[in-house]
């Protein structure tokens, strides 16, 4: 069901030359891409129910190797267990609440031993150890194991939820899992490291842009030099999809001519995908960029309702050809640039979203994606429907 918005025009509340449309033709409102209590909205109705990307199995090849992902103010940790299992646990003590495991991954051994107190827990999550037993005589080991999260191991990737009993992963990616399959993701390693860049823009800016294919002939000229106009888009359930295939003639750039020409076939992909990027954005905030060379993914993660890191890490299948190694590289080199393009774009909205003089904007026919999310955010938080700030205290009532 679609409700007519009032879009402002300049033209006076009520009189005819307003323009009212559907509400399905217009981007969600400015004040929720900027707004405390929305966020903590979010928190609660989009981020806590939603999947979350951790790592690869392959980042966590033994028992006892972890990773961990800092969200909404917890610290979820992904241990790998000694049946091969990974598992998903809050990384906190059920003593005295102490993280347990530092840094963003690394190895704990055969237990998770508390930094604190030390009582030991096994890699299943069972409280194995209490120093000073007869202090605790009273306590059952068994009910004190660590706090578990749901996890979901889709294509060799680890996802963890904190609540919620919504679609898997694998139901949310099921109009594209063919395509996917063809990637061997399941056989990919990690190339580097994590990186978190943060952005001073709203979380939802950083999805916006990503899937917004009408910017990309405007503001990438290095997309345009390698794709011409051709970028598709389209919108299928919980994702968002958007290509675009190389075209032939030479790039001016020198990066993006030779990765052009040094582009080697991969052997396994079907001929229309040898030489085709694709991006899919997952519900709510993770993308992934489909290379033939490389997979990405990229996860925006809210800070405050400015703030937004973005978590980013390669994986590639092992191939130690001169040109792959070379064509990574470049990717690289390209992407960066593209990332730095759309970081000046998305603080730029952010900036304007800040105007008295803009609450929504109309969306184009071919806008499929910022359709889809709008309807996505107005289904869960009606108040984005609102073109104004409701008064403080909206979401804090409505949840006592
Ligand atoms: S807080 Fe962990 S053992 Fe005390
Ligand atoms: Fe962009």
């Amino acid at each position: 069901m679609t409700t007519q918005v009032r879009m402002y025009d300049g033209a006076p509340a009520g009189s005819p030359t307003a323009e009212t449309l559907d509400e399905d033709r217009l981007s969600l409102p400015a004040w929720i891409y900027q707004d405390a209590e929305f966020l903590e909205a979010e928190r609660e109705l989009v981020f806590r129910p939603s999947w979350q990307i951790v790592c690869h199995l392959s980042d966590i090849p033994r028992a006892g190797d972890y990773h961990t992902l800092d969200f909404l103010g917890e610290t979820i940790c992904v241990i790998r267990g000694q049946d091969g299992v990974p598992r998903g646990f809050f990384n906190v003590c059920r003593h005295r609440a102490a993280r347990l495991l530092d840094g963003s991954s690394g190895h704990c051994g055969s237990r998770v031993v508390c930094p604190y107190h030390a009582w030991t827990y096994s890699l299943n999550g069972d409280l194995i150890g209490v120093p000073e037993r007869q202090e605790f005589s009273h306590m059952d080991l068994r009910r004190h194991g660590l706090a578990a999260v749901d996890l979901e191991v889709y294509r060799g990737f680890v996802f963890i939820r904190l609540g919620g009993n919504g679609p898997t992963v694998a139901e949310m990616m099921a109009p594209y899992d063919n395509e996917l399959a063809l990637y061997r993701l399941e056989d990919m390693v990690p190339l580097g490291r994590v990186t978190l860049r943060e952005r001073a823009v709203n979380w939802k800016n950083v999805g916006d842009n990503y899937s917004d294919a009408l910017h990309i002939r405007v503001a990438h000229p290095g997309l345009t030099r390698l794709f011409g106009q051709g970028y598709g888009v389209q919108s299928r359930g919980w994702v968002d999809k958007m290509w675009g295939a190389l075209v032939e003639t030479p790039s001016a750039n020198l990066s993006e001519r030779l990765y052009q020409k040094y582009l080697p076939d991969v052997e396994h992909l079907p001929p229309e995908r040898k030489r085709l990027w694709s991006y899919y954005k997952l519900w709510p905030n993770i993308a992934f960029d489909v290379y033939p060379d490389q997979f990405d993914f990229m996860q925006s993660i809210p800070l405050s309702p400015t703030r937004t890191i973005i978590r980013e890490i390669a994986y590639v299948l092992p191939d130690s050809r001169r040109e792959m190694r070379a064509v990574r590289y470049l990717n690289w080199r390209i992407n960066r640039k593209v990332s730095l393009e759309d970081k000046a774009l998305i603080e730029r909205v952010q900036h304007g979203m800040a105007s008295r003089s803009y609450t929504v904007g109309p969306l184009g026919d071919s806008e499929v994606s910022l359709k889809s999310f709008g309807r996505r955010v107005r289904d869960l938080i009606p108040e984005a429907r609102l073109n104004t700030r409701p008064g403080a205290g909206w979401f804090r009532r409505s949840n006592i």
